[in-house]
């Protein structure tokens, strides 16, 4: 399983700003937005253009065009802080979403919602900000690719060795984009040196 971490003197900056503490919910949001761009630029880097043929106010050139279908499943809550990246910069990718619950005593996923469009063809962005065990990812995974997904991407703010490892177990096929591979999981489950808990910094709930 491939992983690309964002080596952008940009990303750095913005990451720094989520990490930080005394960051405020509505600089938080707006941050990680921005950091959001870069992760889905990367994410989206080796998709193929349709090659087209356009007229300028001067004379025809050919151009290239996204290759569609693209598929965003934000995997709530804290995937929700990468969805308007996807939609300003893609704005006619289709959306779905993954609700999941960690188990706070097993760290384990429990589903409570799914809804996604169709998947077949598409490239299927899964928005996971923080991946920590991996259980979450790897869960959001097997349901895509149960809906016919055959091309996945997980977009990741901080990813964490333990869940890098799960997905290299789980699914060595997709490819793994983050801003932060950290050092190790707390005994909490929380990322470390991380920014917390993504959902509660996004939404301002503790
Ligand atoms: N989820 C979060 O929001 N933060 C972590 O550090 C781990 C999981």
């Amino acid at each position: 399983m491939p992983i690309t971490v964002l080596d952008h003197p940009l990303a750095a900056d913005l990451l720094t700003v989520l990490r930080d503490q005394d960051t405020e919910p509505p600089l938080f949001r707006e941050t990680a937005e921005r950091l959001g761009y870069l992760l889905v630029a990367e994410a989206l880097a080796d998709m193929p253009g349709d090659e087209v043929e356009i007229m300028t106010p001067l004379e025809t050139t050919t151009g290239s065009r996204l290759h569609h279908p693209i598929v965003a499943v934000a995997v709530l809550r804290a995937g929700l802080g990468l969805l308007e990246s996807v939609l300003t910069l893609v704005p006619d990718a289709a959306i779905g979403f993954a609700g999941v619950q960690r188990n706070e005593e097993t760290a384990e996923p429990m589903e409570y919602y799914t809804k996604f469009p169709t998947l077949e063809g598409a490239r299927v962005l899964i928005l996971e900000p923080m991946l920590a065990t991996g259980g979450s990812l790897s869960w959001a995974i097997d349901k895509v690719k149960e809906n016919g997904a055959t091309d996945v991407t997980a977009v990741c703010v901080v990813a964490a060795p333990e869940g890098v490892s799960r997905m290299e177990s789980d699914h060595p096929d997709v490819r793994v984009v983050s801003a932060a591979l950290d050092r190790q999981l707390n005994p909490s489950f929380y990322i470390a040196p991380g920014l917390g808990d993504m959902g509660d910094r996004l939404f301002g709930t503790v």
